[in-house]
């Protein structure tokens, strides 16, 4: 009889110890999930700070509203005016963006004025230097000499679709940019 009981009470204690062991296990691993959370979200915000977008009213807005499923420079990739704009940001709220419509005003405002359409001076494809290409149209350097070189052979390029055919050079580029080629 006593050894039952004394059986029973050595059963509780270890139950007691295994719920106690238990727990501290339990609040070990929530500590470390947060702390992995937290880091993320450092990394992440110091991501968004890495964006250096200009400064502005709406600023804030476009970071809080815009970088919550995506990063930033995604929201501001595109180079758009007020009615485009207009519509990404309704393609956003479809897909779940929150905010106030203070908030959305003040997006809107901010991207029209900071990431509108550029109005980028024309670029004559037959005299432009390397630096020119690399920037303007945004090649990279291996592209923007094979496009010299390409003319160097071939004599100057008379039309867009002449362009086509340099090896090693992505068309789409080109073609993004046609409206300020000239010849
Ligand atoms: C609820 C989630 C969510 C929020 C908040 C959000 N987006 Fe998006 N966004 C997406 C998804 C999903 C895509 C498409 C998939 C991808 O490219 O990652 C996308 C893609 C984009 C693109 C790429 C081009 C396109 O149209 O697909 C732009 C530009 C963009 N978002 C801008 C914004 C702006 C500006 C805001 C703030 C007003 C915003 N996003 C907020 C979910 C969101």
């Amino acid at each position: 009889m006593r050894d039952a009981k004394a059986a029973a009470v050595r059963r509780q204690d270890r139950e007691k110890h295994a719920i106690s062991s238990g727990g501290a296990l339990d609040t070990a691993r929530v500590l470390r999930e947060f702390l992995k959370k937290s880091i993320l979200l450092t990394v992440s915000a110091a991501i968004s700070f890495a964006a250096d977008l200009p400064d502005g009213p709406g600023k804030a807005a476009t970071i809080r509203v815009c970088s919550k499923c995506h990063a930033i420079e995604k929201a501001v990739s595109l180079r758009q005016d007020e009615d485009g704009w207009t519509d990404t940001i309704s393609k956003m709220v479809k897909m779940g963006a929150q905010g106030s419509d203070d908030d959305f005003n003040a997006v809107l405002a901010y991207l029209t004025k900071n990431f509108g359409p550029e109005v980028a001076p024309p670029i004559n494809i037959n005299k432009a230097d390397s630096v020119d290409l690399e920037s303007s149209l945004v090649l990279t350097r291996t592209e923007a000499a094979a496009l010299i070189r390409y003319r160097t052979e071939k004599g100057p390029f008379k039309t867009i679709d002449d362009l086509r055919n340099i090896p090693g050079l992505d068309f789409q580029k080109i073609e993004r940019q046609k409206s300020r080629i000239t010849f």
